[in-house]
């Protein structure tokens, strides 16, 4: 293999000795390891796009270029968060479609291509990621490319007729079929892809994952992203004074702490959330005075509508419980807006008896498996998974939840509290195994080896059966 060439919306910083979050861990690898080039948005607005940036950190380049306003206001803002953001999460009511986003999406793809290609060698392989990029495919062959291009959809794929209410999703899918191979985070993700084509081209689909199209093949798979397990284990394992003081107070009062951590994102189902845990101190009185559930949500996209509006209604509805509830000597909700860094998050997570996990639908939720690396063998926490997170077709022994059923959360909420000390171990054990196998450098790898046509895949749709009762046998 040549070089590998990635490029998404956002780059990393490779300045910084650790790297946050799945996507990058499992990029900067592969980069290091190639010689890599990686291509996207240094982050700043700017009237000033003329001259791209290009800088080396150990073996691996980046090449990157600002946005001007109008880019960041309909191609950012625009396109890809007031209209594939909200369609793909099932949120068709939020769609705000206007031509201009669609138009200037397509034309930051091409400036993007036009600032790529002259850099492309022959043989390198080009990874493109998430839905910001969905045209660059198509831009880069306009432009001669005959290279492998490979797309990853960070994001989920939803359902036929959701997809279909996309306005443009005739021109999205005849850029999705200028890739080698689509790889998804899920099964659900694959057959959602499946029936779309069946449906709506004239591809000639010879299984879910394969399909032919203009004398081309385009492979598709899932390809479940991960993390590093063993680098946010060490992390929670670190002391952190504060943390452990908490923790030893808890334990004093016999207390028990939830958690939950999430950008602040209507996909995430925060309002449902904090709903379901009220029902729980109404259904289960006894545990008021010692259930406490710390949510984070880390401010996001502030500059979209949506977003200001999920905002106003958690401090409302957290501030509600709160009135209800809390005494001189305990508040039922702590409610943090602000981003935490992941030294504290980490012990955080280990020191919680519940991690609570329920986005209204979610691409994989890396919180999730960071949830269970954090945990003491010995004595490890319970994780209630959404069904509609990604990483719910992964993490089968998480107690799995319908986050629009309130009583469904609030019930599992009173299992895990009550959940004996073998059952937790158990189940953690498993889902460990599952975490580490599936860690941040086996998707980077699986990925990179399908694009290259190294592993036949096996056909994956039925490897996992979704949220299966789980067999309590050691
Ligand atoms: O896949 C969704 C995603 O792009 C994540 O990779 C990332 O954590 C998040 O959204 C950040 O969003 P933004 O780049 O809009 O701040």
């Amino acid at each position: 293999m040549g070089r590998l060439v990635v490029v998404s919306n956002r780059t990393a910083n490779l300045t910084k000795k650790t790297q946050a979050g799945g996507l990058t861990v499992g990029i900067v690898d592969a980069l290091k390891s190639q010689d890599g080039l990686w291509m996207g948005w240094d982050g700043r607005i700017s009237e000033d796009i003329s001259a791209p940036k290009q800088e080396k950190y150990d073996n691996v380049t980046t090449l990157t270029t600002s946005l001007t306003p109008e880019e960041h206001e309909k191609y950012y803002l625009g396109f890809s968060n007031k209209v594939l953001w909200p369609a793909f999460h099932y949120r068709l009511d939020l769609m705000d479609y206007r031509t201009e986003f669609a138009d200037c999406y397509a034309s930051v793809n091409e400036r993007f291509a036009a600032t790529l290609a002259p850099q492309l060698k022959q043989d390198d392989v080009i990874w493109v990621h998430d839905y910001h990029m969905i045209p660059m495919a198509a831009k880069l062959r306009q432009k001669g490319c005959g290279n492998k291009i490979g797309f990853f959809l960070h994001i989920p794929f939803p359902s036929i007729d959701v997809f279909s209410a996309v306005p443009r999703h005739e021109w999205l899918r005849s850029c999705l079929l200028q890739y080698d191979l689509i790889g998804f985070q899920t099964v659900n993700d694959v057959q959602n892809f499946h029936r779309y084509l069946k449906e709506h081209s004239d591809a000639d689909i010879i299984s879910p994952e394969l399909v032919r199209v203009d004398g081309r093949t385009i492979h598709i798979g899932h390809f479940p992203i991960g993390i590093d397990v063993k680098q946010f284990a060490q992390t929670s394992s670190k002391p952190d004074d504060t943390v452990e003081l908490e923790r030893i107070r808890r334990k004093m009062l016999k207390r028990f702490q939830i958690i939950s951590a999430d950008r602040l994102d209507y996909s995430k189902g925060l309002p449902h959330r904090i709903k379901a845990f009220r029902k729980f101190l109404d259904l289960y009185p006894e545990y008021q005075g010692h259930a406490e559930y710390l949510q984070i949500a880390s401010p996001s996209r502030e500059d979209v509508t949506a977003y200001g509006d999920i905002k106003s209604e958690l401090e409302q509805l957290a501030g509600a419980v709160n009135g209800k509830f809390a005494d001189f000597n305990w508040a039922p909700i702590q409610y943090i807006n602000r981003s935490i860094a992941r030294s504290k998050l980490a012990p955080l997570f280990k020191s919680s008896l519940i991690g609570l996990i329920t986005p209204l639908r979610d691409g994989m939720n890396l919180v999730a498996k960071e949830y269970v690396a954090a945990q003491d063998d010995a004595d490890p926490g319970i994780l209630i998974l959404s069904k509609f997170a990604g990483a719910a077709e992964e993490l089968s022994e998480a107690l799995i939840v319908n986050p629009y059923d309130i009583n469904d959360v609030a019930q599992a909420i009173q299992k895990a509290a009550t959940m004996p000390l073998a059952e937790r171990q158990l189940r953690h054990r498993k889902l460990l195994k599952r975490v580490t196998e599936h860690d941040a450098q086996w998707w980077q790898r699986e990925y990179l080896d399908a694009l290259l046509g190294k592993t036949e895949r096996p056909q994956l749709i039925h490897q996992f059966t979704k949220h299966s009762p789980i067999h309590l046998t050691t």
